[in-house]
Parts: structure tokens; C-alpha cells; sequence
């Protein structure tokens, strides 16, 4: 039995804008992973999947087109495998839907477990182009930070680029303490991403403008975190947030959770990942994390957990 896992991620500033070519900021949650799991198969079972979270279980061959059936045949076959009897069982502790990246990490674990199975090792650049084939496959117009921060298992600085993107790592001179507060509001990436294109097609200029003041913030964002300025970090954040709502992906139930982590005392709070529902983040202090949390709580979240996001050297 082979098995390998992936971390879900956040967005700490910069989403939907990201798409449009703007920098965006993001870390991956290391306690919070998708799990695949892989059992070789009697002969000719050929390829079947077992995902309990999903309430689901499939063969390759039932369901070609199911996207996790795809993900697997590409891998495969960049693996040089084609004819394979395997069973594949996948779980998450990811909450689907929920900004927090399930979809990537999931499909991170699957193609980490398959080419641990076959003994090859794949460079994270060629697990996150896998997963990215699949999600644009299957979500749209994908900026391809997701799987690229689950692929990479660091915080990263990304910009979305033709042919490949850049990808830097980050200075981050002093660890982030986030709380994460979760709406309980599940919302498909693709629907608020999709509202936002017809959005910047009616009126691109405005759009443009707005995911220009987005990718301006990033910049002072990085250097935030670059000199462990947790402050103006939570002003951006905040700032970042008030872009968002004028894209028109926030919520009301992210407006309540931003406005109760503010009031408790945090230095900044924002949706994360495509809103509508899903995920805010708050950036905290140790002494007002305990307030905060119990602020969301009060507010409704649907689930509260803690991050940090380690100090590194960066570049
Ligand atoms: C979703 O986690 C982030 C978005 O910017 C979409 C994308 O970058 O593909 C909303």
C-alpha cells in the first residue's frame, strides 16, 4: 500500500485579481491535508476510487469523465502507465467548497500517491501542472495558485504568466498568526470566478481598475511581511477586503465575520480563496487570537481554526 498527502491552502491577499494577471499572496495549511491512499487491484479490475468524503466510490472506466478519473489517466500516462489495476482511496480533512483548496489537495494527493506507487519522483512544478490541467478542465478560467501553493508546500508570491507563472517564495520575517473563520456557506470556485468575468466584460475599465488597486496592495503586502509589519499587513488585508466586496464576492455572512474579528480585536480580516461563502481569515496577535476566536464563534462561523504561516528567509 502507497499512500501520500496534500495541504489545503489560503489566500492571504490578492484572489480573483490573480487571474487577471495581478501578483497574489498565498500559504499553505499543513494541519489541514487530503489523503490518497493506493491498493494494488485484482487482475482486470482495472482503476477504481473509494472516497467516502465525497460519497463516492467509481472505476476509471464507469466514469471516464469524472474529473479525478482524467487526473489519474494523465498521470498514469505521464508515469508511462496505461493498462493499471488499482484501487484508490482518497479522504479529506478539507472542507469542500470552502475556499480552503480541497479540490486542489485532493487532486495533489491523488497524483503524489500514484507516482509514489510507481517509484517515480515528481518535481512539485510537474504535480501542480497536472492538477492545474484538471482544473481548468473542470473549473474554468483557474489562475493556477491553488495547486500551485498545495504543490509547493510554501507560502509563495504568484503571479499568472504565459507560458509558465512566477513563482517566488516569500520573505516572512515574522511567523503570521491567522484565524481562519468558515461560513458554513459551501460556494463552487467557479461561480463567483464566473460572475467576475461577466463582470469585467460588461465593464472592463472598472474591473481593470480594481484589480489594479488589488495587485498594488499585494506589493505593499509583500514588503509587510517582508519587515514584520503585522500592522499595516492588517490594514491591507482590510483594504484588500473592500476591493473584494466592490468585485462582488464577499457575503453577508463574511461581512459579519470580518466585522466581528475587527471588533475583537484583530489587525485585519478578509475573505480568502473565491468568497460567496467559504472561508474569512483574520490576522491576529497571541494575545487577541483567544477574543477573536471567540468572536467568530459568536458570529456564527460554522468552524474556527488556527494558522501560522513560519517565518522563512525567502529569497
Ligand atoms: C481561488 O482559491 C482563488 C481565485 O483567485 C481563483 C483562481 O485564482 O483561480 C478566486
Amino acid at each position: 500500500m502507497t499512500s501520500a498527502s496534500a495541504p489545503g491552502k489560503l489566500i492571504l491577499c490578492g484572489e480573483h485579481a490573480v487571474v487577471y494577471g495581478r501578483p497574489a499572496i498565498a500559504a499553505p495549511l499543513g494541519d489541514l491535508r487530503a489523503y490518497a491512499q493506493i491498493e494494488p487491484g485484482g487482475p482486470g479490475s482495472g482503476l477504481g476510487f473509494i472516497a467516502p468524503d465525497l460519497g463516492e466510490s467509481w472505476t476509471a472506466a464507469g466514469q471516464p469523465e469524472h474529473p479525478l478519473s482524467e487526473l489519474a489517466r494523465a498521470t498514469l500516462a505521464r508515469l508511462g502507465q496505461h493498462e493499471i489495476d488499482l484501487t484508490v482511496r482518497l479522504r479529506s480533512d478539507i472542507p469542500i467548497a470552502s475556499g480552503m483548496g480541497s479540490g486542489a489537495a485532493i487532486g495533489t494527493a491523488l497524483v503524489r500517491a500514484l507516482a509514489a506507487h510507481i517509484g517515480v519522483a515528481l518535481a512539485p512544478e510537474e504535480v501542480a501542472a497536472l492538477v492545474y490541467a484538471s482544473e481548468r478542465r473542470f473549473h474554468g478560467t483557474p489562475s493556477g495558485i491553488d495547486n500551485t501553493v498545495v504543490a509547493h508546500e510554501q507560502a509563495i508570491w504568484f503571479v499568472r504568466r504565459e507560458p509558465a507563472p512566477l513563482i517566488e517564495p516569500l520573505t516572512i520575517a515574522a511567523p503570521l498568526l491567522l484565524v481562519v473563520g468558515d461560513t458554513g456557506v459551501r460556494s463552487a470556485t467557479r461561480l463567483p470566478v464566473g460572475a467576475v468575468r461577466e463582470g469585467w466584460r460588461a465593464d472592463p475599465r472598472r474591473y481593470e481598475a480594481l484589480f489594479d488597486q488589488v495587485g498594488e496592495l499585494v506589493m505593499r503586502a509583500r514588503l509587510a511581511l517582508a519587515t514584520g509589519d503585522a500592522p499595516l499587513l492588517g490594514a491591507l488585508l482590510d483594504a484588500n477586503q473592500a476591493l473584494l466586496e466592490q468585485i462582488g464576492v464577499s457575503s453577508p455572512e463574511l461581512e459579519r465575520l470580518t466585522a466581528a474579528a475587527r471588533r475583537a480585536g484583530a489587525l485585519g480580516a478578509k475573505l480568502s480563496g473565491a468568497g460567496w461563502g467559504g472561508v474569512m481569515l483574520a490576522l491576529v496577535t497571541p494575545k487577541s487570537q483567544p477574543a477573536v476566536e471567540r468572536a467568530l464563534r459568536e458570529a456564527g462561523a460554522a468552524r474556527v481554526l488556527a494558522a501560522t504561516v513560519p517565518a522563512t528567509g525567502g529569497a
